[in-house]
């Protein structure tokens, strides 16, 4: 059975775990599908594509004989959806023992002349979403005394951004609601942590880019790998720890911005948005 060993510093085991990923088709969500499931004896892979979902049921069935993967393609912008998926969970009696919620998407460009629609469906699938299946499944973790919940935000969410507002806005969000449930649930034997990466080289610049833009990639050397991301964090949560800020650069780079007053995060933020949008008119 998962289990938390009950010293000072809760250690998180993952081995047995039956874990839910959400956005478990592309990029990150995928990885950790992959790095788990050595590990965990049943998986609940998440997001909207059906045919990426089976193909990694395929692949992750053929090499772990013994892990059972269930794939649910279900639209996380979709609040009768998320709540089919959870009677679905109750149906199947399938108790979540860690809760990835992972899925995410972005929109690059001024807000002034963002789709309204791709707006709703940040917020919908990057804080309700999390938010909600969050709420579902914790009840059962808290009654078992054990669980470990990993909300996937961003760097992006300790500083506003100009250009990607909504995005950081949402990933802001992420950050200070994981920090807040991690202290309501200290005495639970349910862990919060938050993974907060820079770059990393996945579906989501392509998916975040305007029609007819180039996707921004940012310095290469900033870059972390989607395999050291994953490995990183499940390292961390099993070290209990309540934030990961993957690669030393970005780590450095994030203790910086927090220390930097807000007008001057600000300016940095509105500089960057303009040399952006020259970029945008030279194209
Ligand atoms: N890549 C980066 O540079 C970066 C940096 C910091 C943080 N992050 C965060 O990391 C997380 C994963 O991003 P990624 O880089 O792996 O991006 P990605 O390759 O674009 O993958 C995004 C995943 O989210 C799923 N998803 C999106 N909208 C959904 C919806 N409405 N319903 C269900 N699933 C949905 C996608 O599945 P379907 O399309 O099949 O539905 C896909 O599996 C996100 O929360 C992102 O904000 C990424």
């Amino acid at each position: 059975m998962f289990r938390f060993a009950q010293h000072d510093k809760r250690a998180i085991k993952l081995e047995n775990c039956s874990a839910l990923v959400t956005g478990a088709s592309a990029g990150i969500g995928r990885e950790f599908a992959r790095q788990l499931a050595g590990r965990a004896n049943s998986l609940v892979l998440v997001a909207r594509r059906a045919e990426c979902l089976e193909l990694l049921q395929t692949e992750l069935t053929n090499r772990n004989p013994r892990l059972t993967v269930h794939y649910r393609t279900v639209d996380l912008a979709e609040p009768s959806q998320l709540e089919s998926l959870v009677s679905w969970l109750d149906q199947n009696k399938i108790n979540i023992d860690l809760l990835v919620n992972n899925a995410g998407l972005g929109d690059l460009g001024p807000f002034a002349t963002s789709d309204p629609g791709r707006n709703h469906q940040i917020m919908a699938v990057n804080m309700v979403a999390l938010t909600s299946l969050t709420h579902a499944l914790i009840p059962k973790m808290i009654g078992r005394g054990h669980g470990a919940i990993l909300n996937v935000s961003a760097s992006a969410g300790f500083l506003p951004i100009a250009g990607f507002a909504v995005y950081a806005a949402s990933k802001a969000y992420v950050n200070s609601f994981s920090q807040a449930l991690r202290a309501e649930l200290r005495s639970t034997g349910v862990s919060v942590t938050t993974l907060c990466p820079g770059p990393i080289h996945t579906e989501f610049q392509e998916v975040a880019k305007r029609p007819g833009n180039q996707p921004e990639h940012g310095p290469e050397f900033i870059h972390v790998s989607v395999e050291k991301v994953v490995s990183d964090t499940l390292t961390a949560m099993e070290a209990d720890r309540a934030l990961v800020i993957p690669g030393l650069l970005m780590k450095i780079g994030m203790a910086l911005v927090r220390l930097t007053p807000l007008s001057i995060l600000r300016r940095a933020s509105q500089l960057s948005a303009k040399r952006n949008a020259g970029t945008e008119t030279l194209r």
